[in-house]
């Protein structure tokens, strides 16, 4: 079992996890995307399989080993990551979106690789919104007391971006952390503040991202329960 956690308290539970970065092709060569290394998607999913849970995990390019007895389904861009999360939250009891979801994509894939020609300059990149899936979720929950789990990267006014996030997504819980170049992105530790719906806010001190998982899922089983 997970540190510190004394019962499989997710047994008989199916959760939902969508970890990594979405890549938004340009061509057949390039692609707009992120720095999200997965890694704390992956911790959660470990955390709660160790919990008794079944996982489906929704990976987005991650680069990582698939977690031992864990469903992996891997995806690439944001549209695909939706389908696959719809999919599997039909009968989930939670679903935590750990990914980063570009919010834009090209309008026009490039079925050939984009060439430059001299003396000439480039087009723009032209951007179309993608679908916020994490919102949607939110708001049509399919089955009754289903828990949803938004995490958010901040760089400046961590806290009230935080609250304003959570009531805009309409989710359970958002886990808010502040992030830079050198801070977060690929590291094995983390540091947060989880926000509920409720009003609370669990501080999460720098640690290990498994330490964070083990948090979050505290806070989904009381909801569960
Ligand atoms: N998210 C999502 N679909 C999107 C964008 C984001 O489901 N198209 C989810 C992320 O997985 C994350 C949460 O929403 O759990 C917050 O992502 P974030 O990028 O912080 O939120 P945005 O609403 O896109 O706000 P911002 O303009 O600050 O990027
Ligand atoms: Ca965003």
């Amino acid at each position: 079992l997970a540190r510190g956690v004394t019962e499989p308290d997710l047994r008989g539970r199916h959760v939902v996890v969508s970890a990594g970065g979405t890549r938004e092709p340009l061509d057949p060569v390039r692609f707009l995307g992120n720095r999200s290394s997965g890694k704390q998607g992956y911790a959660l999913a470990r955390t709660a399989a160790a919990r008794g849970a079944r996982v489906t995990l929704v990976s987005a390019n991650a680069g990582l080993p698939d977690p031992a007895g864990v469903d992996v389904v891997r995806v690439g861009t944001a549209v695909q990551l939706r389908e696959a999360v719809l999919k599997a939250a039909a009968d989930a009891d939670a679903v935590v979106m750990a990914a980063a979801v570009a919010d834009f994509r090209p309008a026009v894939y490039a079925t050939g690789k984009i060439k430059k020609r001299d003396g000439q300059d480039p087009d723009p990149i032209v951007l179309v919104r993608n679908p916020d899936i994490l919102a949607e979720i939110s708001a049509d929950r399919a089955r009754p007391g289903q828990v949803v789990v938004g995490f958010a990267a901040e760089t400046d006014d961590v806290l009230a971006n935080g609250r304003a996030k959570l009531a805009r997504k309409g989710c359970d819980l958002l886990v808010v952390n502040e992030v830079g170049e050198a801070r977060t992105f690929g590291s094995e530790e983390n540091e947060a503040v989880v926000l509920g719906a409720d009003g609370s806010e669990t501080p999460v001190p720098h640690g290990p991202k498994e330490a964070l998982a083990d948090t979050v899922w505290d806070l989904v089983v009381r909801r569960l329960a």
